[in-house]
C-alpha cells in the first residue's frame, strides 16, 4: 500500500468523528484533502465547515461545503488535521504546509483534535522533521540566531510567503525531549507568530493509515 493509500484510509476513519448538524474544523495538507472528499460526500449531514488555510477553504469551495469564519461560530465539537511528526502522547509537529498559525487556532478552538495521518509519522521522539516557526518577516534573522542557542539549524523557507503574510524557519537538528518546553520558549520569542508544535495542545486521538487498515491511537499516560 502507498502512503497515500495509508492517508486516505485514515482520513476515511475520521468521518466518524464528525458531528451532525455541527461545524467541522479543517486542517490542511495531502491527508486533509482525502478528507474533504469524504466531507464532501456528508456535506448534507454537516452545518458547514471552519477552514485552517486559503488552500482548504478553496477546495472545500469547489466541492460545494459551506465555509464560515471563525468570527461566525461558537462551537466546533471536532477538528481534523494531518501532522508531520506525533509522539506517543499525541504531541505533535505540523506546519509542513505551512499553515500552522490557523491549525493552531482552530485546534484550540475546538472540542476535540482528531489527528489523521499514515503510519510513518509516529516517532518516539520529534525532531527529524524540521521544526517549522512562523516568523514577522522583520524579526527572521534575529529568531535564526535565537533558535540556534537552542542548538537548531534554521533554515529560511524562501519563495514561501503563509497566508498570514509571513515567513517561516524550518529548524533542523533537534531532538525534542521536552516537547512543551521547548513549546513555551520558542513562543515567548518577539517575532515569533507560531511554533509548529502543537503539545500544549495535543491531539486528543491520533488515526493512523497502515497496511491494515486505520488504527486509532491514544495518547500514552
Ligand atoms: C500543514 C500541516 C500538515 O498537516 C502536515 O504538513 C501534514 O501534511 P500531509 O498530510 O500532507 O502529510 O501541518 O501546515
Amino acid at each position: 500500500m502507498t502512503q497515500d493509500e495509508m492517508k486516505r484510509k485514515a482520513a476515511e476513519a475520521a468521518a466518524e468523528y464528525v458531528v451532525a448538524d455541527e461545524i467541522v474544523g479543517v486542517g490542511t495538507g495531502s491527508t486533509v484533502n482525502h478528507f474533504i472528499d469524504v466531507l464532501a460526500d456528508m456535506k448534507s449531514t454537516i452545518e458547514g465547515a471552519v477552514s485552517s488555510s486559503e488552500a482548504s477553504t478553496r477546495l472545500m469551495q469547489e466541492r460545494g461545503i459551506q465555509v464560515f469564519d471563525l468570527n461566525q461560530v461558537s462551537n466546533i465539537p471536532v477538528y481534523i488535521d494531518g501532522a508531520d511528526e506525533s509522539d506517543h502522547y499525541l504531541n505533535l509537529i505540523k506546519g509542513g504546509g505551512g499553515a500552522l498559525t490557523r491549525e493552531k487556532i482552530i485546534a484550540g478552538a475546538s472540542d476535540k483534535f482528531v489527528c489523521i495521518a499514515d503510519e510513518s509519522k509516529l516517532v518516539d521522539v520529534m525532531g527529524t522533521f524540521p521544526l517549522p516557526v512562523e516568523v514577522i518577516p522583520m524579526a527572521r534573522s534575529y529568531i535564526a540566531r535565537e533558535l540556534v542557542k537552542l542548538g537548531g539549524r534554521p533554515v529560511w523557507r524562501e519563495n514561501f510567503v503563509t497566508d498570514n503574510g509571513c515567513d517561516i524557519l524550518d529548524v533542523h537538528d533537534l531532538q525534542i525531549m521536552e516537547p512543551v518546553k521547548l513549546e513555551n520558549e520558542i513562543n515567548k520569542m518577539a517575532g515569533v507568530v507560531t511554533v509548529g508544535l502543537f503539545c500544549n495542545r495535543p491531539a486528543d486521538v491520533l488515526i493512523l493509515g497502515t497496511p491494515d487498515g486505520a488504527k486509532t491511537v491514544m495518547p500514552k499516560s
